[in-house]
């Protein structure tokens, strides 16, 4: 473990929130959310979802936050330089959680820059001859298509994280955001001035709480911890190229706010869509790319509605797989490694664990009935990122306590009324709620 004399840093405040959202904001929020809300009855599961962010996401994000910039390292290295003992098996955890994430989040990557191309040659008139769904099954059993477009959404992500973090990762974050809320906007503009559209933000917002059992709540906390990033170091690596001067909490609180909007406003973009034609919400995760360019495909100028949405798709996969690899990156930067070797090396490996992901979906062996793609899904979102979050709750609320206090009000500077409320959310709530929701929901 060496400490870089000069650790690269944010170049500002909104920055640091920019690329932090960056992370949450992705295909969690565009692709998972809706469809899972769509799989279990719509607007009670928001609420539930909801509620979990704000008691135990924000609380894990804030945890994350604190140990990162304490120790002004890696996953690894923090719990190293924090504690020692076997905690940097946390961190480790972490690393290996974004190694599995990020193989098969590239693969889905891929398919957002296939769509969007595809959507002006063909799409359009495949979605509208009812055909949409077969075309998604041919270009996912196409493994070689699959992996070629997998491999273009690495090499952007490489060189973002190869740029560093100022002048890449925060950069680009900054601007690729606001490019994302835009087109977030004018799709649900277009979305809920649908004919028929009412009938999707019924569904969508009046909530049945008889849909809400002990799976789909667990579904929820799985969800909360993939979408906001929690759980496998992300928010420490972020973190530790925070300022002295920053204001943790407040942090926190935005990245949560942001990440839950985009969640909640991509449902508004697929709801109405969905209902006014009259396609299934409950398609599952064939949503997105196989129901959705049928939609579009029956709207008047419906090729830029669908480029524009498989952009956004785009953008936010981006944004977070760069911090995927950052994750892993930032451990052999901090071990010695030049940035750049470790963004191509690590990244390279990333991929190519990824391509058995991608090419799983063309009838490969399954791993206990799930193919080798769920399987990493359901693995990392979970098991391992709700395991991650139970000890950086417990390692906050019993071990690092009297330090977290001093991280999270910059050495007493600045006031934090939820402190003693955030320590006992760590000690005992987070951590119970967790292992109890694995205990009652938890099944393959
Ligand atoms: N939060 C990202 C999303 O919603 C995925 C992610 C998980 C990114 C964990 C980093 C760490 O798509």
């Amino acid at each position: 473990m060496t400490q870089n004399a000069e650790r690269e840093q944010w170049g500002s405040k909104i920055g640091f929130i920019l690329a932090a959202a960056g992370s949450a904001v992705g295909l969690g929020n565009i692709w998972r959310f809706p469809y899972i809300t769509g799989q279990n009855g719509g607007a009670a599961f928001v609420l539930v979802y909801i509620a979990l962010v704000i008691v135990i996401g924000s609380s894990v994000m804030l945890a994350e936050m604190a140990i990162g910039r304490k120790a002004q390292l890696n996953a690894v290295g923090s719990f190293q330089k924090l504690a020692g003992g076997l905690w940097p098996v946390v961190g480790w955890m972490g690393i290996v959680s974004g190694f599995t994430i990020l193989s098969f989040y590239g693969v889905v990557g891929g398919w957002t820059i296939k769509y969007f191309f595809h959507s002006f040659t063909g799409l359009m008139a495949e979605g509208l001859a009812g055909k949409a769904g077969d075309v998604f099954g041919a270009f996912v059993s196409n493994p070689t298509l699959v992996v070629a477009y997998q491999a273009v959404f690495m090499l952007t992500t490489i060189w973002v994280v190869y740029k560093g973090v100022g002048e890449g990762i925060e950069k680009y974050c900054k601007f690729l955001m606001p490019a994302l809320f835009l087109i977030l906007f004018v799709l649900i503009a277009r979305s809920v001035t649908l004919e028929g559209a009412a009938k999707g933000l019924d569904f969508y917002l009046r909530p049945d709480f008889s849909k809400i059992t002990g799976t789909s709540i667990a579904t929820a906390l799985g969800q909360a911890f993939f979408s906001l990033s929690l759980g496998m170091g992300c928010m420490i690596t972020y973190g530790s190229y925070v300022d002295k001067q920053t204001t943790l909490p407040s942090s926190a609180v935005q990245v949560c706010v942001i990440d839950t909007l985009v969640a909640f406003l991509a449902g508004l973009v697929i709801f109405p869509a969905v209902f006014a034609f009259g396609v299934d919400a409950g398609a599952g995760p064939g949503l997105t790319f196989v129901t959705l360019p049928s939609v579009f495909a029956m709207m008047p100028g419906g090729m830029i509605w669908s480029a524009l949405f498989f952009l956004l798709l785009y953008i936010a996969a981006l944004t977070s797989a760069i911090s995927l690899l950052e994750v892993v990156s930032a451990y052999f930067i901090d071990r010695g490694w030049s940035r750049p070797k470790a963004a191509v090396i690590m990244g390279f490996l990333i991929f190519a664990l990824g391509v058995p992901c991608a090419t799983s979906l063309s009838g490969a062996p399954k791993v206990y009935g799930k193919d080798f793609f769920d399987a990493m899904d359901f693995l990392s979102s979970n098991v391992l990122l709700p395991l991650g979050g139970v000890f950086i709750s417990l390692f906050v609320g019993w071990f690092w306590t009297n330090d977290a206090r001093k991280e999270v009000t910059n050495e007493g500077a600045h006031g934090f009324t939820l402190l003693e409320v955030w320590i006992w959310i760590c000690r005992v709530v987070a951590p119970a709620a967790i292992l109890y929701i694995f205990y009652t929901g938890l099944k393959w």
